[in-house]
């Protein structure tokens, strides 16, 4: 048995572990991430410890004074527990054990590495949440610097990737605001269910000693403490409920990434990517790739799988504490910096990567149908039926393809033979402009709406 393992397990263990069971049973390799928070678990722990009287004020003063030098150690590159350790928080507890002395195997008194564990995981998200969060309000910050150069600045709206009517730039835009916008509450919303503390659930059914776990949360600025010592080990929906909403996020740039492909391409032509964001290719010289919102949308799948992951991983415990329960680690971390390095990608390619084609733009919205609402609604608006209005336009509009002509280029005459409330202010209605301006209806493309939206906008992200 190594030096290491008979420190932390009890006489009862005779032999070592198999090297290779040693490795696989390991965390420190991924859980090192925690070291941090780790540290201030512990800080909180033996400050509990000493006012409860369990330790005293000497050996908690001995106790942070070798935690706050690990912490120093590990800052400084100088600690760098390898496998022996098992997990980060044997690692800590060893190391403090060596710079105070006998003191530092009374660190552990009336905690377990589960409720131990369950706090680290917490105190890291609940730090990641807040950056992911404060990345959202970047993203959407830019969002709006270019929503508000764009109001007028016109863009074919699509259904079912057909032209459908034509938007205000700074309208579509505005859509993934609202998504980001919801993104950013729904983290607040888990942030909450994060900041509860196990701290001294013990293993699964509390302590013997006489601790305050209201006292330990409150230095960790917890907001409340975990009611059930077993739920308190073993509740991963904190992690479970990131996961998701970190795949929401993830839904919506990879949305956006998907539509910055398609405007890149020849075919739309509605952006230029600028080279601080594109790649070329090796072998053909003429490409310019999106490689950034391909591998946006590209990374998105693995938030997904780690979302599964961690439901499936949960489904069949029986409680309390599970080492399956180790394997919340490494998904939730690739998570968070999946979701990290995403939006600050995505930041970039909006603020500075990308220009919009404004007169790919005019040209786009002046050669389609996408005003023939427009013109049902001129005669709906004239008493005609709308369906009636309709079915008129729709004949309009296959007359028109066949004659290779645009709703435009009809004459006053054709116009009046079609319908006899035509009128010559027909050709005002259907101009792309006027077809967006005239969307007034709350939550609508009109000018009107999306500066009042932009309005909205520009206060929540400053709140
Ligand atoms: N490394 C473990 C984990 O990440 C810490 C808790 C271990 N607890 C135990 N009873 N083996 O879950």
């Amino acid at each position: 048995m190594t030096k290491t393992q008979q420190q932390t397990w009890s006489q009862r263990f005779e032999s070592a572990l198999h090297p290779t069971i040693a490795r696989f049973n390991a965390s420190i390799n991924f859980d090192i991430e925690l070291i941090e928070y780790d540290l201030t678990g512990s800080l909180a722990h033996t400050k509990m410890l000493a006012k409860c009287e369990i330790i005293s004020t000497e050996e908690g003063e001995r106790l942070v004074a070798g935690l706050e030098q690990i912490r120093r150690e590990y800052r400084e590159g100088n600690f760098n527990p390898d496998v022996d350790s098992e997990d980060v928080h044997f690692a800590v507890e060893h190391r403090l054990v060596e710079i105070v002395g006998d003191v530092g195997k009374k660190l552990h008194t009336g905690r377990s590495r589960n409720d131990q564990v369950g706090t680290d995981t917490r105190l890291y998200l609940r730090e990641q949440i807040q950056q992911i969060r404060q990345l959202l309000r970047e993203f959407q910050a830019v969002l709006v610097d270019i929503a508000e150069k764009n109001v007028e600045t016109l863009i074919p709206g699509y259904t079912h990737l057909q032209r459908a009517q034509p938007l205000s730039l700074a309208h579509h835009l505005l859509a993934y605001f609202q998504m980001s916008q919801r993104d950013w509450e729904r983290l607040g919303d888990v942030y909450k269910r994060v900041n509860i503390s196990p701290l001294g659930c013990g293993a699964l059914a509390g302590t013997t000693f006489p601790i305050d776990r209201h006292y330990s949360a409150q230095l960790l600025n917890f907001d409340k403490v975990y009611d059930n010592s077993l739920d308190g080990v073993s509740d991963r929906d904190f992690a479970i409920e990131f996961l998701n909403a970190a795949s929401l996020i993830m839904v919506h740039l990879s949305r956006l990434s998907e539509e910055v492909i398609l405007w890149s391409s020849e075919e739309f032509g509605f952006v230029t990517l600028k080279d601080s964001c594109a790649t070329g290719s090796s072998i053909m010289p003429q490409k310019k790739n999106p490689d950034v919102p391909e591998l946006v949308r590209g990374k998105t799948g693995r938030v997904f799988g780690h979302l599964q992951a961690m439901l499936v991983m949960m489904k069949g415990l029986p409680l309390a504490y599970n080492k399956d329960l180790q394997e919340d680690k490494e998904g939730l971390f690739d998570g968070v910096n999946t979701v990290k390095a995403c939006l600050s990608a995505m930041t970039i390619l909006l603020g500075e990567g990308l220009e919009f084609r404004n007169q790919r733009l005019a040209e786009a919205v002046a050669e389609d149908f996408s005003n023939a609402t427009d013109v049902a609604d001129y005669l709906a608006a004239r008493g005609v039926p709308f369906r009636e209005a309709y079915n008129l336009v729709g004949k309009v509009v296959k007359t028109s393809i066949a004659a290779g002509k645009l709703l435009k280029d009809l004459t006053l005459e054709e116009w009046k033979q079609l319908h006899p409330k035509f009128d010559k202010d027909i050709y005002e209605a259907i101009l792309p402009r006027q077809v967006v301006a005239a969307r007034n209806s709350y939550g609508g493309t009109g000018f009107e709406q999306v500066n009042q939206a932009l309005q909205i906008a520009r206060s929540q992200i400053n709140k």
